[in-house]
């Protein structure tokens, strides 16, 4: 098992597999990036394989795919079936634009994926595009009913923003709401990455509106998710994710590798240690080594708020969020 130094057991681990991305959405990626990973330092599927069965063998029991955007790299599929056929009981998960998905939800399904993650921001064709600069809404939602239709389990991020979509939160609810899609409203994070003037709803703002439309109870957080969940009386739940908050923090089960194969144990710290060298060089006990001081020096929480916000510049879809 792998614990940390406050006896948190980490058991979670988020894989980008690329930073690249086909949205600029203006709350992550507003402009290409100056310059991408170059391909030859992105590690293999295999290298990945290689450190992520080191981690399964030592208690992780849940991967989510991350990037930038996964379906971006080739055969993702065979990745997937790769963590599966080595232990299938892993909760094996996936966050993505969807802008790919319509095609692939079947192959994904049958690799052995799990459940998915999709941004559904806005349902309104002109608003998508204004978000991720560039015409997606009918690609995202052809795939979501996609990976509806093969039995993926879906849930849905929204990033309430004033004056953009902060009039859809009841409208992006009940598209979910039908499809038995867990929504998520997610507090905009302020980053250097991002368009300048956006403005993030607070979750009081997200629930005063909720409120005047319907009763819900307060469930708390579930298990060691950073979402806080409420349920309607009709058993109906929706999540609100507040990354100023860092109540969360003490159930923090997870760590990230980035695509390059950086160990990151904390989101809003800078701190990572590389498993590129050793991996490459096939020498999986160092791997298990480097895995285990990242861990040993993972925070106790996150760094936001305080009084000298040092909190990480590194951009979110370099850590895959
Ligand atoms: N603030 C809040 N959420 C963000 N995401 C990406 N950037 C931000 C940000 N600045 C979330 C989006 C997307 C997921 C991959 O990460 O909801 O769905
Ligand atoms: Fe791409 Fe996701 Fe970032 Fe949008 S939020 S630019 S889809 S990585």
């Amino acid at each position: 098992m792998l614990k940390d130094s406050f006896d948190r057991v980490i058991d979670y681990i988020r894989v980008s597999v690329t930073e690249r991305c086909n949205f600029r959405c203006q709350y992550c990626m507003p402009e290409k990036p100056f310059e991408w990973v170059p391909k030859e330092n992105l590690l293999t599927f295999e290298e990945l394989f290689e450190f992520l069965k080191i981690a399964i063998d030592e208690g992780v029991k849940k991967i989510r795919i991350t990037g930038g955007e996964p379906l971006l790299r080739e055969d993702l599929d065979k990745f997937i079936k790769m963590i599966y056929d080595y232990k299938s009981d892993i909760d094996l998960a996936m966050t993505t634009n969807g802008y790919l998905l319509k095609g692939v939800a079947r192959k994904l399904k049958d690799a052995g994926l799990k459940r998915l993650n999709v941004s559904i921001d806005t349902l309104k064709p002109d608003v998508a595009k204004k978000i991720a600069q560039k015409d997606v809404l009918k690609n995202v939602l052809d795939g979501v009913e996609e990976a509806l239709k093969v039995g993926l389990k879906v849930k849905a991020n929204m990033v309430p923003l004033r004056g953009i979509n902060d009039g859809e939160i009841i409208d992006v609810l009940e598209y979910c709401k039908k499809r038995d899609i867990t929504v998520r409203f997610i507090e905009y994070m302020e980053n250097i990455h991002a368009s300048k003037d956006l403005k993030g709803l607070k979750s009081k703002e997200v629930l005063d509106i909720l409120s005047k439309h319907y009763s819900f109870k307060d469930e708390g957080f579930d298990g060691s998710s950073p979402s806080h969940y409420y349920v309607m009386d009709d058993g109906y739940r929706f999540g609100i994710i507040e990354p100023y908050e860092d109540d969360f923090c003490q159930k923090c089960n997870r760590i990230r590798l980035t695509a390059e194969g950086y160990l990151i144990p904390c989101l809003y710290f800078d701190e990572a240690m590389s498993i590129a060298d050793a991996v490459k060089r096939g020498d999986i006990k160092t791997a298990a080594l480097v895995l285990k001081e990242v861990i040993k020096n993972k925070p106790e929480k996150n760094r936001w708020g305080g009084e000298d916000d040092e909190a990480s510049n590194r951009a979110f879809y370099e850590t895959g969020g």
